[in-house]
């Protein structure tokens, strides 16, 4: 099928610039980063769109040819869940089948080529597997691994859809993290499960799939973290919740495998520091740790570990480590092991680097391909392995878009996946020094993303009373025009320590809130902020509300001085997580009176409820102690005590299965404004977390909270039904 027909949707009016809307935001495709094949001529990646009739999402499979960017559809369905590039020649492929026809609740492993596609099941596993990576080994073999929830007591995968259900409900704990974000903490916790496709030219006689293909498989998953010893937390990877395949990795000669998991001898609730470890892939010896206690790795560093990863010739692995044993936003710094069977001998790259990388690639003779924030977008650099410490990477791509994921080709270039305020998706590929060759846009090819164009966002800068540059982000309307007046929404980002910059998000589109607003949307980038050093990221510590409230108030008064599209005597402010415990500060404050309306997402309004999350080690870290020993810091900067000056009509939403900011902080800060009369609507959730993810509830967000700003900013009327009443 073509490019057109398989990306433009049934219905959509081409050329007509109109706004950006809620529907279109939420329907438009969704696509996965590219997956290179090793010749790097092929690129797969996936797209799920949304059907407003149907109320379904459904997700098809694209072939890119990185030459010329052309795609077709790839000869496969959504099926699949998973691909990898592995087998006898450059376009041989593993991939799962997210069904099995024997077992409930478990997949199946397929072989095919993409380019001649008549695939053959190989494996039937019996749990819900994810994660696979693979390698080749010399014999032929398949060498594969990937992650399911594993039984306590023998672990062996767990398969909910099979698993006995107990006779009662009731979970006892003896120890803190009793729940984490969205979930309660469970017996089974997340392994690595490896398995061997033995090359073959007869068929196998087992009842475990066909061995057609040349491909056996013996049935024999092996869990490489069971028996690991530990004296506090039980060894789990990925690393729940955010861990993936990214927290792992397999040689290339398909023999060791690295993986990191916390460590094994400290409390997860308030230690963040975790340790990379290898095994042999066919779990003949235990797991030995390469960096933390009583390693060759650096005494100073202690903290998290991310991202491990074999060199080309599986003599090395790279990855990056805090020193903060418990602290969440500490820089990740670069190092480089030797390795030698189990043993290792770790050395550290690049290490007065002030910057946090968040991935690494091996790249041609030696080099690093790193990814990192600088002002708020996701950039390239490029690090010999080697590097000595003061060695000054530099970035060769730029802020035009947000670098999500790439691959290293054999000569040097990189195939970037990347987003940013305009455009959902770019594909491009860049050689370090040279421009850069766009294959594919979003905004180009969706229906409903047109009108988006680059150029619609901008920035300003301005120094702070600490003499610290502050960068602010603008988001600009369709159709916008210098000459006319705008009304602002001022949006305060989550964190503290996270970045908002030009970038595309589902959750928070700031494009969107500016079309459907008709405003300039801003995100002030205040002291806390990462990406801009480790000391200005440093400063948030015990300082919640003090720096960065008068940042936010110096971005206002500086947009009110020097920008004059933007009307600041037509404001709304908005927030979620600290943003949102920043809108509750606010409106208690002084700066509270600049806006006719405020929104709040899941924000706390005290800061001494914390301990009812389960990230100690944030809040001890943020507040610098705990409450029963520095009281006086959870004190300082708590919203609740301010509560009394809160004037400002707010909207206030508020998720059940938020553990990392509980639900009783919104009902509270509801329960409140509406007992002191102060305009208020509670929007509730019982079926999210922190974020609202599901794309009907996200239409009712979006459409609830648009209409309150716009009832604030220009008149229009509430939505009255349907409001549950009294
Ligand atoms: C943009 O301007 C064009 C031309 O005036 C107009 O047809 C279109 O409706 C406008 N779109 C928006 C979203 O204002
Ligand atoms: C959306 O779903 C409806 C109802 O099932 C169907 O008729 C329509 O063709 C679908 N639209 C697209 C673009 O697939
Ligand atoms: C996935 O597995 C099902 C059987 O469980 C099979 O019918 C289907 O053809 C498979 N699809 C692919 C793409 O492998
Ligand atoms: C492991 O233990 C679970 C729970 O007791 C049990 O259901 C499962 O069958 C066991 N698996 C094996 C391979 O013994
Ligand atoms: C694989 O086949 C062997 C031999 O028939 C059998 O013992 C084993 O239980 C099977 N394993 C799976 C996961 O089906
Ligand atoms: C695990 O602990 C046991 C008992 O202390 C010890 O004998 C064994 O050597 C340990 N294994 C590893 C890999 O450290
Ligand atoms: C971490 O948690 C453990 C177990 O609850 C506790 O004994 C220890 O004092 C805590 N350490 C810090 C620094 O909070
Ligand atoms: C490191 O070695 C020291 C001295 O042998 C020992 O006391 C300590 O428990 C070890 N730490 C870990 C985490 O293994
Ligand atoms: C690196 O980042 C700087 C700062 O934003 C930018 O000016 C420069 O163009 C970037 N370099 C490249 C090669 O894109
Ligand atoms: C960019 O968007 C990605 C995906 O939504 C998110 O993980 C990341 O934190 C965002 N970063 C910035 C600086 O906006
Ligand atoms: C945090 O506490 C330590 C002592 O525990 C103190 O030295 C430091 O100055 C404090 N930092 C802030 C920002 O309050
Ligand atoms: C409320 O505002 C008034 C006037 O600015 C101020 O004097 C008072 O301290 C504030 N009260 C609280 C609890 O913040």
């Amino acid at each position: 099928m073509g490019f057109m027909t398989a990306f433009v949707a049934a219905g959509a009016l081409i050329g007509a610039v109109r706004a950006f809307d809620v529907e279109d935001m939420l329907a438009a495709p969704r696509r996965s980063t590219a997956n290179v094949n090793p010749s790097g001529e092929w690129a797969l990646f996936s797209s799920t769109r949304y059907n407003w009739t149907s109320h379904k999402a459904s997700t098809t499979w694209h072939l890119m040819e990185v030459a010329s960017g052309e795609i077709s559809d790839a000869p496969f369905d959504s099926e699949v869940s998973e691909v990898v590039w592995v087998g006898e020649t450059d376009t041989s492929i593993l991939y799962i089948n997210g069904t099995n026809e024997e077992v409930a609740g478990g997949v199946t492993l397929y072989t095919a080529d993409v380019t001649d596609f008549n695939p053959t099941l190989v494996a039937s596993l019996d749990a819900p597997f994810q994660g696979l990576k693979a390698q080749r080994a010399e014999s032929g073999d398949i060498h594969f691994v990937v992650t399911a929830k594993a039984y306590f007591n023998n672990g062996s995968a767990y398969n909910p859809e099979l698993a006995s259900q107990p006779l009662s409900s009731g979970g006892l704990y003896d120890n803190v993290f009793v729940r984490h974000w969205d979930f309660y903490i469970e017996q089974e916790r997340y392994s690595i499960f490896s398995g061997k496709l033995s090359a073959q030219q007869l068929g196998y006689p087992t009842g475990n799939g066909t061995a057609e293909g040349g491909l056996s498989f013996d049935g024999e998953m092996k869990n490489l973290l069971y028996g690991m010893n530990y004296t506090i937390t039980r060894p789990e990877t990925p690393v729940q919740p955010f861990g993936d395949s990214g927290d792992y990795d397999i040689s290339p000669d398909g023999q060791t495998v690295a993986f990191l998991t916390k460590s094994p001898h400290l409390p997860k609730a308030n230690y963040t520091a975790s340790y990379i470890y290898l095994v042999p892939h066919d779990g003949s010896e235990e797991p030995v740790a390469i960096n933390g206690p009583n390693t060759t790795a650096p005494e100073t560093a202690q903290g998290a570990s991310g991202y491990p990863r074999w060199s080309p010739d599986g003599t090395k692995l790279a990855y990056g480590q805090q020193d903060g044993i418990s602290y969440e936003s500490d820089r990740f710094k670069l190092y480089v092991a030797n390795i030698d069977g189990l043993n290792s001998e770790v050395n550290s790259v690049a290490e007065d680097w002030d910057s946090t990388p968040s991935a690494l690639a091996w790249g041609p003779e030696g080099k690093l391909y790193v990814a990192s924030e600088l002002n708020a977008m996701n950039r390239l650099w490029l690090i010999p392995y080697d590097a000595e410490a003061s060695f000054k990477p530099t970035n060769f791509t730029g802020e035009d878009s947000y670098v999500s994921d790439y691959t290293v080709l054999k000569d040097g270039s990189v195939l970037v996946s990347s987003a940013s305020g305009w455009t959902s998706r770019e594909f491009y590929t860049q050689k370090p020094g040279e421009d850069k060759k766009v294959l594919f846009s979003a905004n180009k090819v969706d229906a409903e993303l047109e009108g988006l164009e680059q150029g619609s966002t901008d920035y300003f800068w301005f120094t702070n009373k600490d003499g610290d540059d502050i960068q602010t982000f603008m988001f600009k309307p369709t159709n916008f025009s210098e000459s006319e007046k705008y009304p602002i929404a001022f949006v305060v980002h989550g964190g503290p320590q996270v970045a908002q910059g030009d970038n595309w998000s589902t959750r928070w589109n700031l494009r969107l809130w500016a079309d459907q607003l008709n405003a300039i949307v801003t995100t002030v980038q205040f002291t806390g902020t990462p990406s801009y050093g480790q000391e200005f990221t440093d400063k948030i510590a015990n300082n919640w509300a003090g720096t960065p409230y008068e940042d936010l108030q110096e971005a206002f008064e500086y947009m009110k001085e020097n920008i004059s599209y933007i009307d600041t005597d037509n404001a709304i402010a908005a927030g979620a997580s600290y943003g949102a415990f920043m809108m509750n500060w606010i409106n208690g404050h002084d700066f509270g009176r600049k806006f006719k309306a405020i929104v709040s997402h899941d924000g706390k309004l005290s800061q001494r409820g914390a301990y009812a999350t389960e990230e100690l080690w944030f809040i001890q870290k943020d507040q610098n102690g705990t409450i029963w020993d520095n009281p006086e810091n959870y004190a300082l900067w708590d919203p609740l005590d301010h509560i009394r000056n809160s004037t400002t009509p707010q909207f206030i939403v508020h998720n059940d299965l938020d553990y990392r900011v509980v639900v009783s902080d919104g009902i509270m800060l509801f329960n409140i404004l509406q007992s002191r009369g102060v305009p208020s609507r509670f929007l509730h959730f019982p079926d999210e977390g922190h974020w609202v993810v599901n794309r009907e509830n996200s239409k009712l967000w979006h459409e609830y909270i648009f209409n309150w700003c716009r009832h604030y900013l220009e008149g229009e009327e509430l939505i009255e039904e349907p409001v549950i009443k009294q």
